[in-house]
């Protein structure tokens, strides 16, 4: 019985990987008193998943600064309360054997939204709890108040905050850092021409448009320690014409390997409303392509919902990990499910003693 390749170990840096089935970052929306602290919601949530056998937990969009959160009700990184908070919940999941990275993010102009499930819509008021959004250039996302432009200064301040919110990290016991560049965030705002309208040293080529980026790894990196891995996660196309390709975020992705990013994250879309060809692993190309093109490991995410498509995608050279979201909201135990379908050596999952019957055939 040979071991899938779901369930061959990775290792990056001093790290090693048990598994290469990875929860994508999720956002709760579940904050108590919302001033990003996570609380006994995150904790279930995660441990949850931890049981369930994921190679790596990557938590929610974490803001480095409290106008960087996508809604009022995500977690941060900019304060020792948070921290202390982190540092609880990763202490249950390091218990229960899970590795557990956070994915550390602003999201600019599509700051200060409503949760998914609150019935309403557009930016928050001010009023209601709101605040005035920033992004690259003036120019809002549809439907979204219009953002106030950063100035340099602030953009400085924007990467030492990536920096200073990854110190945090490593303090709360954080195994992985991922840089957010992707979705239509502040990262991918700069990134992409179609919302990057500047004429200064961060806007006009894509090295300009890449600079925020990679002033942030740069920050990330200067004190994340030397043996722990970073991730960064792009979106390798905005789906519309004049927007970023594939190509483009291919050569940006070399750029972050060369500065110590250790892996690609390669996901599609966000920055706008887009015609996105949705349907089963309908971003594999993506991270096949970025793969090829820059020699660096990368990870697959998207409609990956079945072990045995999980595993044709890595056996076939496509990714070297899979990331898996609503699949796993349905399904928590996913990797002990992919490990029983696939006939997974009894080894290749440890199993917690009290579910070992669930390991049998
Ligand atoms: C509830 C929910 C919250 C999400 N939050 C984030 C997030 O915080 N950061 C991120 O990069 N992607 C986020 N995503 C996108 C997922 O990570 C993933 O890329 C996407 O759902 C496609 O994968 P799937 O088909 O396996 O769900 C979220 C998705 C869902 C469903």
């Amino acid at each position: 019985m040979s071991t899938p390749a779901l369930f061959q170990p990775l290792t990056l840096r001093g790290t090693t990987f048990p598994n290469r089935i990875w929860l994508a970052p999720m956002c709760q929306y579940s904050v108590v008193e919302e001033d990003g602290v996570p609380g006994d919601w995150h904790q279930i949530h995660y441990a949850a998943r931890a049981v369930g056998g994921f190679g790596l937990l990557i938590v929610e969009a974490t803001a480095v600064v409290p106008e960087g959160r996508i809604s009022p009700r995500d977690t941060g990184l900019w304060d020792a309360r948070q921290t202390a908070a982190w540092a609880r919940i990763i202490e249950i999941l390091h218990g229960l054997d899970a590795l557990v990275g956070v994915q550390l993010a602003h999201a600019g102009r599509k700051a200060s939204t409503y949760w998914s499930w609150s019935g309403k819509g557009g930016t928050v008021p001010i009023d209601d709890g709101g605040w005035r959004t920033v992004a690259p250039s003036p120019i809002p996302f549809p439907g979204y108040d219009d953002p106030r432009e950063l100035t340099t200064g602030e953009i400085a301040r924007i990467a030492t905050a990536f920096g200073a919110a990854a110190t945090r990290a490593d303090d709360a016991g954080f195994d992985v850092v991922e840089v957010h560049a992707a979705h239509g965030y502040l990262i991918h705002q700069f990134l992409s021409p179609l919302s990057n309208h500047r004429t200064d040293a961060y806007g006009g080529s894509l090295r300009n448009r890449a600079r925020l980026l990679l002033e942030v790894v740069d920050a990330v990196r200067a004190t994340w320690p030397r043996d722990k891995p970073v991730l960064a996660r792009f979106s390798a196309s905005d789906w519309l014409d004049g927007g970023l390709t594939v190509e483009e975020v291919a050569e940006v992705a070399a750029w972050v390997g060369e500065r110590g990013v250790d892996l690609v994250d390669v996901s599609t879309g966000g920055l706008l409303p887009a015609p996105i060809p949705v349907g089963a692993s309908y971003q594999v190309p993506h991270a096949r392509a970025v793969r090829e093109r820059t020699g660096l490991p990368v990870s697959a995410v998207g409609l990956i919902t079945q072990p045995e498509q999980a595993e044709q995608i890595l056996a076939e050279g496509s990714a070297d990990v899979i990331m898996v979201a609503r699949e796993a909201l349905r399904d928590p135990m996913w990797p002990r499910r992919a490990a029983h379908a696939l006939d997974a050596p009894r080894d290749a999952l440890p199993w917690p003693p009290q579910y070992e019957r669930g390991a049998w055939r």
